[in-house]
């Protein structure tokens, strides 16, 4: 079953770019890719278990378009998410002869696009490059907004730059592949979408989340749709993250990073930890008199039915409270900390770490 594709157009002025939602027409990425920046030679940048699936069908449309290619394989993980790996495409894509008529593709999830991003970014003092996205998580968030980045020793995405792509082309084919458990991760940020942004938008969700998760594409492709637009909406306001707008974005991020950070980045997915963080924030809203009692359960409930934690494991407050002061977010004492006024209406509060995770767990 195909449904026809969609087009975001993620305004920028003259850094706007489409974001195409398609299903099953993965091949049709070349022509675009030649079309939306221009070059006539690409470096493809995907793990082994992306590349072994989508690689072959990628690298037959660019080369369709008229594209030299250089196939380039990262090993599969946010450990390698670093400046050596950085350097070695640096080298690969020299050798290859890539100059500033050139560009670079992403196939995969949020770890390729952030790689291949900052790499893009800074080689030859910048490229153009485009992002096909293979997770749900890449899809509707890491993909869009041109945040990209590597990580140090020291923490996560500490080193990085704001560098948007000329295209992100989205195949939801691609999903069939990808585990039920990074697909429910992903949603978490479909979730956050709605508690933050568009109270119908979280109705549809409650209404089709069974449909979705089966990638029924009747389902699937308005609601990844609306999510793109959401989010394409919140970097039109606020690409760089100054007034405020984006860091709603952030919403069950504050103690999803304090939790990612406690448990290892191995054991728990950054959706997984996400929904405990929006639980919290939701139930922390209603304590705090900011959202109206029963603003928090609706969003427990859809998290929990995608399959998502909902509670802090092992609930360890010291740890937890250190981990948030060490976050990048912070400002003095006080965290920009994301509550919600009711589902569909966020705004950011000053609050210390012991305010957000008070000593007694509210009820
Ligand atoms: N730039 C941003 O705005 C932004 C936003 C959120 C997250 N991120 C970054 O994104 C990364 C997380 O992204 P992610 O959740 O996509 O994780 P990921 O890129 O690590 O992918 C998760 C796993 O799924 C596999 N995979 C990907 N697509 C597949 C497919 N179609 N079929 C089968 N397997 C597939 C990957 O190989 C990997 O093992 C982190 O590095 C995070 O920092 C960036
Ligand atoms: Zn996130």
């Amino acid at each position: 079953m195909s449904a026809r594709p969609r087009v975001v157009r993620v305004d920028l002025g003259e850094r706007s770019y489409p974001i195409h939602l398609g299903t099953g027409d993965l091949d049709g990425v070349g022509d675009a890719v030649a079309r939306h920046t221009g070059a006539n030679q690409v470096g493809l940048v995907t793990v082994p278990g992306v590349g072994r699936r989508y690689g072959a069908r990628v690298v037959r449309s660019l080369r369709a378009a008229g594209l030299k290619v250089t196939r380039v394989q990262v090993p599969d993980s946010d450990a390698t998410k670093n400046l050596g790996q950085v350097r070695k495409l640096y080298d690969r894509f020299l050798t290859a002869g890539l100059d500033r008529k050139s560009a670079l593709v992403a196939l995969g999830g949020g770890m390729v696009g952030d790689l291949t991003g900052f790499t893009a970014a800074t080689y030859l003092r910048g490229i153009p490059f485009v992002q096909i996205p293979t997770t749900v998580l890449a899809m509707v968030d890491a993909s869009i907004g041109g945040k990209t980045g590597v990580n140090l020793r020291q923490g996560k995405n500490l080193v990085g730059a704001f560098h948007q792509p000329s295209l992100v082309w989205i195949d939801t084919a691609t999903l069939r592949s990808l585990s039920p458990r990074d697909r429910a991760a992903g949603m978490a940020e479909v979730v956050k979408a709605g508690a933050i942004w568009d109270a119908r938008y979280f109705a549809r969700l409650e209404r089709d989340c069974d449909r979705v998760m089966e990638l029924d594409p009747r389902a699937l492709i308005p609601v990844l749709e609306r999510a793109c637009r959401i989010k394409a909406e919140v970097v039109r306001r606020d690409e760089r993250e100054e007034s405020g707008v984006r860091a709603l974005l952030n919403f069950g991020h504050t103690l999803g990073h304090a939790i990612e950070k406690q448990m290892g980045y191995r054991r728990i997915r950054h959706g997984e930890a996400v929904a405990i963080g929006m639980v919290h924030a939701a139930r922390r809203s209603e304590a705090l008199g900011l959202a109206p009692a029963g603003t928090a359960g609706p969003i427990e409930d859809l998290l929990a039915r995608l399959g998502l934690p909902t509670e802090i494991p092992r609930y360890d407050r010291r740890a937890h409270l250190a981990a948030m002061k060490v976050d990048k977010k912070k400002e003095g004492r006080k965290i920009h900390y994301v509550v919600l006024r009711r589902i569909g209406e966020a705004q950011t509060v000053e609050l210390s770490p012991a305010e957000i995770l008070p000593a007694r767990a509210p009820a």
